[in-house]
């Protein structure tokens, strides 16, 4: 029997991104990160009850919050149509949102069943993305410098031109000052290494390597785009609290072993996002006049969409609640 094609479930994505984009968006700067994500995932949530299939969510709002919809398990569509599997992250940068600063995205990725590896209990993993050129080269294990190096080398650049994401952590400041005394520019968002991560891969935006460590969930999500456009990612389980250790320890997962992309989603997949309140990937949700207008990439195949949505509410005059 052939692998069900999951294309047909493309614009069941871009809907369900959307949906979580324009909720939250009335959220952005009022310094309520909860409410901002509740109402993102409570939309994607309703959006993906309409999928013509059978979805489990393997990564989904997370243990980290116990959160009660689009839980790690969770069955969602129709189930008339393919079988597949998802992760979610319905708002991706809730404190951006919060503060409304730019870089908060609604993101998801589908993939075929059993194809999307699951952290267990691991919350945090160190990563390396890389555009396709340097998927070859890289290694977790090497030091910062040779990183640099070997990149640098790989997209034809001298390390004084190479750009480097790195979150703003406390946890990166001497990854940080390594990469910095290695000669390369570095940038410091507070957050958002999906974000970081899609940058490195589009051709427009001055990015060639995303390092340090973020979430798992967020990690899954990154691969699902990288694996589309040929990319190169590492990934390790990197616990940041001795109880996520021990939690990981108890279920014998290893924090040692260095998985490539093609283990952190193992078959094809596709993914996309929606601008939540701006930034140099997506703008933000724009209404007026009864109309609302929503940026949106989707990424399949080695392929980047972007995709510009505009809803017509005929009832023209009703404005949208404000929270
Ligand atoms: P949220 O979706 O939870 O808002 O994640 C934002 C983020 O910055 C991710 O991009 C990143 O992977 C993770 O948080 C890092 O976690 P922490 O802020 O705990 O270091």
């Amino acid at each position: 029997m052939s692998a069900p094609d999951i294309s047909t479930l493309e614009a069941v994505a871009l809907e369900a991104t959307r949906s979580a984009a324009v909720a939250a968006y009335p959220w952005a700067g009022r310094d309520d990160q909860d409410a901002a994500d509740a109402a993102a995932t409570e939309a994607m949530r309703t959006a993906l009850a309409r999928a013509p299939g059978r979805g489990t969510v393997v990564i989904g709002e997370g243990e980290k919050d116990d959160a009660p919809m689009l839980f790690n398990g969770e069955i969602v569509g129709t189930g008339d149509g393919p079988d597949f599997d998802i992760a979610v992250d319905p708002l991706e940068g809730t404190s951006f949102c919060a503060r409304d600063l730019p870089g908060a995205l609604a993101t998801i990725a589908f993939g075929r069943t059993g194809s999307f590896w699951s952290p267990g209990p691991g919350f945090y993993m160190d990563k390396i993305v890389v555009p396709p050129a340097a998927r070859d080269v890289v290694d977790l294990d090497d030091p910062p410098e040779r990183t640099v190096a070997k990149v640098a080398e790989a997209v034809g650049k001298k390390v004084g031109d190479l750009r480097v994401m790195i979150m703003d952590k406390p946890r990166h400041a001497e990854l940080i000052a390594r990469v910095l005394r290695a000669g390369a520019a570095v940038q410091t968002p507070a957050g958002g290494d999906v974000g970081g991560s899609l940058a490195v891969l589009m051709p427009t935006l001055d990015v060639d390597l995303l390092l340090g460590v973020g979430g798992t969930p967020e990690g899954v999500l990154t691969a699902a785009a990288v694996r589309a456009l040929g990319g190169g990612m590492l990934g390790r389980l990197a616990p940041q609290r001795e109880a996520e250790a021990a939690a990981l320890r108890a279920a014998g997962r290893s924090t040692d072993r260095i998985l490539r992309c093609e283990e952190l989603v193992a078959d094809t997949a596709f993914f996309a996002a929606s601008g939540v309140n701006g930034g140099p990937l997506l703008g933000r949700p724009r209404s007026s006049g009864g109309t609302t207008v929503v940026e949106s990439l989707l990424i399949t195949d080695g392929q980047i969409r972007h995709v510009t949505h505009t809803t017509f509410d005929r009832a023209t005059g009703t404005r949208r609640e404000q929270p």
